[in-house]
């Protein structure tokens, strides 16, 4: 619980399911909390806990030194900030809408034409999870602001301030996810593969959990390769995964579930 000397006026705008849960962790926190959603009966339950209800989006950004946005995507967000630069100047705003890098170094450029302090913010997170210890939250753009808001932004998970670039955030994010979607695709077709021997799925899955996970301490050995690939030194040789990755291209031609994944990996992997 933060204590009145710490208790900072913050407001949030979009009171989905993420929106609700930011809220929710703020008001634990001990702060000051105005919402605002465009349903506006979805804030009853915030106001109850003790949140204000502002009337519109612009009163609510009136109302706080710290304005958090969560709506659902890039064009909502413009749709509420741009008319309310008159409100928002001199402010904080952290957008933890989803958005792609170049969206939110356009909302950074709006923001430093109109003096405003932006920080965006990907959240790697579920509604449940925030304020939970596996929640963590990546930001980026005005650093300033986010020092001095950081201890609010906690509330919501670990901050992880990935650079001054407002795109950075959102790449990270999508890069995130990007790695996330390539795994399930690996264990879809998987799956596949292992039916056609009478196996499962469902058995799959408590084999290749606990080898994957192992595997992810690989990733910090790869690392230099992108970063720094004229020093680098393959732990593996470009002919080692070619062929590795061959082998499971022809056992997903003969199990009948061939797909073009182990084709795509092929030429994304050259020597790691
Ligand atoms: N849920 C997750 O697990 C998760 C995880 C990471 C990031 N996020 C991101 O968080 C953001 C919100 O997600 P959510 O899960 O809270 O979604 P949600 O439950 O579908 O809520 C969407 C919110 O956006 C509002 N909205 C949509 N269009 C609007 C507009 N034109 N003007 C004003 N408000 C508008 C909705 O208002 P109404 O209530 O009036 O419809 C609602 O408050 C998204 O960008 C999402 O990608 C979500």
């Amino acid at each position: 619980m933060t204590n009145s000397a710490t208790a900072q006026r913050v407001s949030v705008i979009g009171l989905g399911a993420m929106g609700t849960a930011l809220a929710q962790a703020l008001l634990a926190g001990g702060h000051q909390v105005t919402v605002w959603n465009r349903t506006a009966a979805r804030a009853e339950a915030l106001v109850a806990e003790g949140a204000v209800l502002a009337a519109t989006s612009a009163e609510a950004m009136a109302a706080a030194d710290l304005v958090i946005l969560c709506v659902l995507d890039d064009p909502a967000v413009r749709e509420h900030i741009e008319p309310a630069a008159a409100q928002l100047r001199g402010r904080t705003v952290v957008n933890l809408t989803t958005t792609t890098p170049e969206q939110a170094r356009s909302l950074g450029a709006w923001a430093l034409a109109n003096e405003v302090d932006l920080i965006d913010g990907g959240i790697m997170a579920v509604p449940s999870m925030i304020g939970g210890p596996a929640a963590f939250v990546l930001y980026s753009g005005a650093t300033a602001a986010f020092d001095r808001f950081r201890a609010v932004l906690e509330l919501f998970g670990r901050a992880e301030f990935v650079g001054a670039d407002f795109g950075a955030a959102a790449m990270y994010d999508l890069a995130i996810l990007g790695g996330m979607y390539s795994m399930f695709a690996g264990f879809q077709q998987g799956g596949k593969m292992v039916r056609t021997t009478g196996g499962t799925a469902a058995h799959l899955a408590t084999l290749m959990a606990p080898f994957l996970q192992a595997m992810t301490t690989m990733f910090a050995q790869y690392a230099p390769g992108i970063d720094d690939p004229d020093n680098y030194v393959p732990e593996q040789s470009a002919e080692f995964t070619a062929s590795a990755l061959g082998t499971i291209d022809k056992a997903a031609a003969e199990s009948g579930t061939h797909t073009e994944l182990f084709g795509v990996l092929l030429r994304a992997l050259p020597g790691i």
